[in-house]
């Protein structure tokens, strides 16, 4: 599996992002002009996410990465105050104007590197929610990744994916038919992915986001003392 693989994840996630072209082509897939299976993949998340959310205290959350603030909707909501970073400029201005279309009173933008947040930000949260990360991520970054969203919240909420041969076979097949996105995922299994959660954490409830059609696991977590 891809576990201990090494791969560019600089300019397939980091760099990636950072063109207005790739920020509205990225919205524009997950609204309501999209394509069907993204648009259920987005609603799917956002109720994943609220139902989490709504688990623990609220009030503060830091959303990293925002992207292009999908989640808008759910902190409209529950009424949180967000910070929401990115590390692409292009991504977070198209999320100020969604975090403004969707009611969200109280939300602040800033550029902010997930692997370096207790160096950029002077603030703790309720919960950091890190959505649509970590499946581009290795594994020893995600570790790091981990560490810096529960060194800043009192809860952590994570997605990442988790790999089975029914998905690998289910990539393979679609990327012949229809072809698309060829950059690499950093998937691991469900064993590594529970110890990876788990590294300084309690898992305290977790959740498939929409199980045949994707792979996506999204992780409620406790900071241990
Ligand atoms: C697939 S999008 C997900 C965005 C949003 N959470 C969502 O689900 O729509 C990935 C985002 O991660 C951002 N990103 C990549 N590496 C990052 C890092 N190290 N720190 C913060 N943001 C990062 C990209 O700029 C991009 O906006």
């Amino acid at each position: 599996m891809s576990d201990e693989r090494t791969f560019d994840y600089s300019s397939e996630m980091k760099d990636y992002y950072k063109s207005d072209e790739v920020a509205e082509n990225y919205h524009e897939a997950f609204s309501n002009e999209g394509h069907w299976r993204h648009r259920l993949i987005a609603s799917r998340e956002r109720q994943t996410i609220k139902n989490l959310i709504n688990k623990v205290p609220n009030a503060s959350v830091l959303d990293i990465p925002t992207g292009t603030g999908k989640l808008a909707p759910v902190f409209a909501e529950t009424g949180s105050s967000v910070l929401a970073c990115d590390i692409s400029e292009n991504m977070l201005q198209v999320a100020e104007s969604e975090y403004e279309r969707t009611g969200v009173e109280n939300a602040r933008f800033q550029i902010c590197d997930a692997e370096g947040i207790t160096n950029t930000l002077d603030e703790s949260f309720d919960v950091a929610v890190c959505l649509r990360l970590l499946h581009r991520v290795p594994s020893d970054t995600k570790r790091r990744i981990l560490k810096e969203l529960g060194s800043v919240a009192d809860y952590v909420i994570v997605s990442t994916g988790v790999e089975s041969t029914f998905h690998s076979y289910r990539r393979t097949a679609r990327q012949r038919i229809l072809g698309g996105d060829e950059r690499e995922h950093c998937y691991e299994t469900s064993e590594v992915t529970r110890e990876i959660m788990g590294d300084g954490f309690t898992i305290v409830a977790s959740k498939r986001v929409l199980p045949i059609l994707s792979q996506e696991h999204v992780y409620l977590l406790k900071p241990d003392e």
